[in-house]
């Protein structure tokens, strides 16, 4: 499966909802995860991310967001239109520790 990171807090700039072929992307108030079981893992979405938030869970590191894409995408709603990023998603493009920080 793919799964969303930290690098998507704040910007969530949300041009990878409409390519999902199968329409798996929940949304969250500060950014958007991947439902893993409905994850087909064609890749798709994974260059349309400017800011590089869309990993393979196979990547080291991921453990941590596979964990929180699967909690979060049994509560969050699912998304499958592109609505418009938050004005100031720029502001936060290169942060460190998003997470900690802004999650919510
Ligand atoms: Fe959707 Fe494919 Fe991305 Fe999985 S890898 S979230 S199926 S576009
Ligand atoms: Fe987030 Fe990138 Fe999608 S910033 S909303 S994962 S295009």
């Amino acid at each position: 499966t793919y799964v969303v990171n930290d690098k998507c807090i704040k910007c969530k700039l949300m041009d990878c909802v409409e390519v999902c072929p199968v329409d798996c992307f929940y949304e969250g108030k500060n950014m958007l995860v991947i439902k893993p079981e409905e994850c087909i893992d064609c890749g798709v979405c994974e260059p349309e991310c400017p800011v590089d938030a869309i990993v393979a869970d196979t990547e080291s590191g991921s453990e941590k967001w596979l964990e929180l894409n699967t909690k979060y995408s049994e509560i969050w709603p699912n998304i499958t239109i592109k609505k418009d990023p938050p004005e100031d998603n720029e502001k936060y493009k290169n942060e460190e520790n998003k997470y900690d920080k802004y999650f919510s």
